[in-house]
């Protein structure tokens, strides 16, 4: 088999990457680990930027998003006792937001994928990049019991953080960037009305969000120990917790029902630098790995995957390979942006075991601050948006 650009990993970075270049008039071919219905079951993020939204709308994905998802225009914070405040991106920037989950992104990429006949290959096994530093790269790989070869011009490693990609570069071309957080989220998902806005607590009993996918589906999460396991929590401990953590107002309004799922996921950031190595890529969860809050991951995969896409452009149309060697450089920008943003907002609004007195007054100052500052608020909408796509030139 023979194509421009192979891409391992069929996540949301790798099918995005396909329909952008195949839109782009660049050929690829994606070879994913997981059977479809593996990869569709996932329950991930759900918050869109506006320059995620708009990468979807200009590509052809964005009617079911507009019909289902819950456009909004920021943050609420609330924390012990206190009145909430609202950080509110459409005034500060004029951007945007869409809730719709990464799940139905990921259906609405393969019904894409369908509709053009795109070469994407599920189950393939076994997956191994060759000659990434020559000039005759290709994998090989596995698939229905055969041993098979693509060559390619180019590897784009969307393989997530536990892929393949980043492991084949030698350890001393790679820097990596590791923060590992005392803590996990417990999230659900039911089908109940979630809460008008995101908001986001900050509780003597821990940290907890109020997210949605829609105007009918609901995504909650708290803080939990490290320890605990997905069996510790019933329904209604979740609940009974979640509601603790809000004042009472905000927790008469939640409305609670059975979830229809139910996950633990450790805090951490990591980021691999360079994202390049060779002819080989690096886009999404394969180099970089943000903590939720913010909701920065997915839309950090979307900006890689149209910075890599443009520079394939570039390189396939105008014989250009300015924005192909100037790519790691230029996704490391945002990346750092968003993970500086989540690490922030992790440490805003969290409960560290084992914080003193003083680092508890500290915070509780940064959130007065925050609330009483029009500044400090325009500052925060700022990073919460996301930055803005740098220009080809
Ligand atoms: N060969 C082929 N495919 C692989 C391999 C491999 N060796 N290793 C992993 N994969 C596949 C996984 O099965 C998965 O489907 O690569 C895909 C990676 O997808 P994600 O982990 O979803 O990563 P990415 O596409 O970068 O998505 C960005 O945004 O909301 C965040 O972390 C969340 O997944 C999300 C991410
Ligand atoms: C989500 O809806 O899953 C979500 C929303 C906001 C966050 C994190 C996750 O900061």
């Amino acid at each position: 088999m023979k194509t421009q650009v192979a891409i391992i990993g069929g996540g949301p970075a790798g099918l995005l990457l396909s329909e952008l270049l195949h839109r782009q008039g660049v050929d690829s071919v994606v070879l994913e680990a997981r059977s479809r219905d593996y990869v569709l079951a996932r329950i991930r993020a759900g918050v869109l930027e506006q320059t995620t939204v708009d990468v979807l709308r200009d590509n052809g994905l964005g009617e079911r998003m507009d019909a289902q998802g819950h456009p909004h225009d920021g943050m609420r914070i609330v924390w012990a006792g206190r009145e909430s405040f609202f950080i509110d991106c459409q005034k500060h920037l004029g951007n945007r937001f869409m809730a719709y989950g990464q799940t139905q992104i990921q259906e609405d990429l393969f019904a894409a994928a369908d509709r053009r006949g795109a070469r994407v290959l599920t189950e393939a096994t076994d997956v191994r990049p060759m000659d990434v530093e020559g000039d005759k790269p290709h994998l090989l790989f596995r698939h229905n019991g055969e041993d098979l070869r693509l060559d390619c011009d180019y590897i784009a490693g969307c393989d997530g953080f536990h892929g393949v990609s980043r492991k084949t570069i030698p350890a001393t071309h790679l820097r990596e960037f590791e923060k590992a957080y005392p803590f996990g989220w417990l999230g659900i998902l039911s089908r109940t009305a979630p809460l008008p806005d995101v908001t986001y607590a900050n509780h003597p009993r821990g940290f907890a969000l109020a997210s949605m996918r829609s105007s009918t589906l609901s995504r909650y999460y708290v803080q939990v120990p490290l320890e605990d396991k997905v069996e510790d929590w019933s329904d209604d401990r979740f609940w009974s917790e979640l509601t603790a953590r809000f004042p009472p107002e905000m927790a008469s309004r939640i409305q609670t029902g059975p979830s229809i799922e139910k996950s633990i996921a450790p805090l951490r950031s990591f980021v691999a630098e360079p994202m390049r190595h060779g002819r080989l890529f690096l886009c999404g969860d394969a180099a970089h790995i943000v903590p939720p809050t913010g909701a920065k991951g997915l839309n950090l995969a979307v900006s890689d995957v149209f910075y890599l896409a443009r520079a394939m452009a570039a390189h396939y149309h105008q014989g250009s390979d300015a924005l192909i060697d100037g790519y790691s450089a230029m996704a490391l920008r945002r990346v750092w942006s968003s993970v500086r943003t989540s690490w922030y907002l992790t440490n805003l609004l969290h409960r560290f075991p084992g914080n003193s007195s003083f680092d508890q007054r500290a915070q509780e100052t940064e959130l007065d601050y925050l609330k009483s500052s029009a500044h400090a608020q325009a500052s925060l909408a700022e990073q919460y948006a996301g930055i803005p796509f740098e220009a080809a030139s």
